[in-house]
């Protein structure tokens, strides 16, 4: 959601700016813009879709600068429209304003800007902050960008230029995600490192109400009381993002088929055969609190919410825990017993998304240990959480999580692990979690050999326009994210359920066109599956099961089946959601849908 370039240095800007724009197109927008300083003018141009259209009518023009900001716009306040994208201006054109965020007090602001009269273009919040800051300017870029900023109610990632201050760009942070490129002699400033570390990999990561200058050949931190802030340089160490499909004809088809090395990846040097035990290092620090801990609850949004359902099964199987699992959007507002006897694990790939930040501030300030399983290393809930684990996945293009959902899992059975062997889980047992983990990348192998089945079956579905997913205690969550996939970047309606719970209410949409996915691995939910599956259809309900393949009545009853290895209960979900993610991957490709860039979603939520 939204993405933020800036560079100001010696090279020619535009072309940088479009390469970081491009970027950080996987996040998800709707238009684009960029404006730099050619000879004291500020020349901003915009266009709605995609970058390529930016990349079209830039062409275009003649424009040689080395400073400028640039912008990916995912819409909040006014709709995607040339007018509303970024950059926004003040009414003499010398200010240029990026955001990502949202301001809430814009419209009080406003108000009192058009008394002065101020004149607005735009139905965007963000463009009130190009003229706040020109109506507190007298000179000083820095000094009118302060004052303003302690007006604005909101979060905000804002990048800001004036065209008669020769390379100079200001960046300022709260809430949103923003971080600065150090190279030599040049300066970045990005949403995130994907866009700026092909030219550097050394980074600051600036916290909530912290002010980067940036100049051509020096830059400092400041914080909102003005004061200089002596802020560590990081070494990013994850690879350069590459702009490559690797041959496959989307990222999530190609993040699918990584899934054999992000599990792998996900328990890499984790695991210790001789004890039956896991080892996380990000983890060591608060050990001692995490074993005295009484009660523990993850937190997390969408795709990770449900992996955080699972956590909650998986948790109660291997630990004594008390454990809940929340929606970061409610968890945040309620009226919660927090204090330093709870720990708090949010769940992200991206450690970004705003409900799920907000969610552990609150946490935090009631004083519960702050636990996370990030992917984007450096991320804004990497930095605020206590201590945590990174998946180590590589990173996630396609808007619908795949790789990720698979390693939180891995990683939420390893955590339980840990803390399982200092409560009742046997050596024994742990071996056998230990054995079940290290065979899952040759399992998902094997399944993902099996692409042109689950391709046929896909092509038999593609016109239906509902589906029910419905599984039972591990595989309840497998139903609601199995579902999620469908939805998401097929536009099918497709709804989840604790299979039990069909005889509830759903069973009333069955007939011959509302086909059920139904999760039934051979295990304990077996038998009740079964009597499920006949409900349905007796109500003549096609059924696409996700099976093993020694559940003979289970695929005998179903319409199509698609089976998985077998493993144990708690990480059987991890074999059974493959299929379903490539279920909905070629219906969506059958129906010809935007599968990497689903319409109205983004990929990393930083706005509520
Ligand atoms: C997943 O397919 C979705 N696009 C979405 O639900 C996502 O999982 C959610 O926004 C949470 O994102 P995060 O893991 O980056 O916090
Ligand atoms: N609230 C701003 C707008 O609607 C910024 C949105 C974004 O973060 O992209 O223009």
């Amino acid at each position: 959601m939204c993405g933020i370039i800036s560079y100001c240095g010696k090279r020619e800007a535009i072309p940088i700016l479009m390469d970081g724009l491009k970027k950080l197109e996987y996040r998800g927008y709707d238009s684009a813009g960029f404006a730099v300083v050619e000879n004291g003018n500020n020349v901003v141009v915009k266009t709605v879709g995609k970058v390529s259209n930016l990349e079209a009518k830039r062409a275009g023009l003649q424009i040689n600068s080395s400073f400028g900001i640039a912008h990916t716009r995912w819409a909040t306040h006014g709709k995607p429209s040339e007018v509303n994208s970024h950059p926004h201006t003040d009414c003499h054109n010398k200010i240029s304003v990026v955001h990502n965020g949202i301001i809430e007090n814009y419209l009080e602001i406003k108000e009192e800007l058009i008394k002065k009269n101020h004149t607005f273009k735009s139905e965007t919040d963000t463009e009130i902050i190009a003229h706040l800051i020109e109506d507190n300017f007298s000179g000083d870029l820095e000094v009118a960008v302060l004052k303003s900023v302690k007006r604005l109610v909101g979060t905000f990632g804002l990048a800001i230029l004036h065209a008669d201050i020769d390379h100079q760009i200001i960046i300022v942070k709260r809430g949103s995600p923003i971080i600065i490129g150090i190279g030599e002699d040049e300066y970045f400033a990005a949403s995130d490192s994907n866009a700026i570390s092909a030219y550097t990999n050394r980074m600051i990561y600036l916290s909530d109400d912290e002010m980067a200058v940036l100049n051509s050949n020096s830059y400092y931190i400041k914080d909102m009381r003005n004061q200089i802030l002596d802020k560590q340089i990081e070494i990013l160490e994850e690879e350069i993002f590459k702009e490559d499909k690797k041959g496959y004809e989307h990222y999530m088809l190609k993040e699918i088929y990584e899934q054999p090395e992000s599990i792998e990846n996900a328990f890499r040097g984790r695991l210790i055969e001789g004890e039956g035990v896991s080892k996380l290092g990000g983890l060591e620090p608060v050990i001692d609190r995490l074993k005295n801990i009484k009660k523990f609850i993850i937190v997390s949004c969408g795709t990770s919410y449900y992996a955080g359902l699972l956590g909650r099964y998986i948790f109660e199987t291997l630990t004594e825990l008390n454990v809940e699992t929340e929606l970061a959007s409610e968890f945040r507002y309620r009226r919660l017993h927090l204090d330093e006897n709870v720990a708090v694990l949010a769940l992200s790939q991206s450690g970004e998304t705003a409900d799920t930040l907000a969610a552990i501030k609150e946490a935090k300030r009631k004083g519960a240990l702050l636990l996370g399983i990030v992917n984007m290393v450096g991320s804004a809930i990497a930095q605020i959480t206590d201590a945590g684990v990174y998946n180590h996945a590589g990173p996630e293009i396609g808007v619908a999580s795949t790789k990720i959902y698979t390693s939180q899992l891995v990683i939420l059975t390893l955590i339980a692990l840990l803390i399982g062997r200092y409560q009742s889980v046997s050596f024994i047992e742990g071996s056998e979690i230990i054995n079940a983990i290290r065979k899952l990348p040759s399992q998902v192998s094997e399944i993902l050999k099996n692409t042109e089945q689950i391709e046929e079956i896909a092509l038999k579905y593609s016109k239906y326009r509902d589906f029910l997913y419905i599984g039972r205690l591990f595989n309840y969550p497998t139903a609601l994210e199995g579902a999620l996939k469908l939805k998401e970047i097929s536009y099918i309606h497709a709804e989840g359920y604790a299979a039990g719970e069909m005889k509830h209410g759903p069973i009333s949409l069955i007939d011959q066109n509302f086909p059920t996915v139904a999760i039934a691995p051979n295990d304990l939910t077996l038998d009740k599956m079964i009597s499920n599956i006949q409900e349905i259809k007796a109500r003549d309900g096609k059924i696409i099961s996700v099976t093993n393949a020694d559940a003979h009545r289970i695929i005998e009853m179903s319409d199509d089946a698609f089976t998985v290895p077998r493993t144990i209960d708690i990480l059987q979900p991890i074999l059974n959601i493959i299929p379903l993610q490539l279920f909905a991957y070629y219906i969506a490709r059958n129906r010809g849908c935007d599968i990497d860039k689903p319409r109205n979603l983004a990929k990393s939520v930083t706005v509520e």
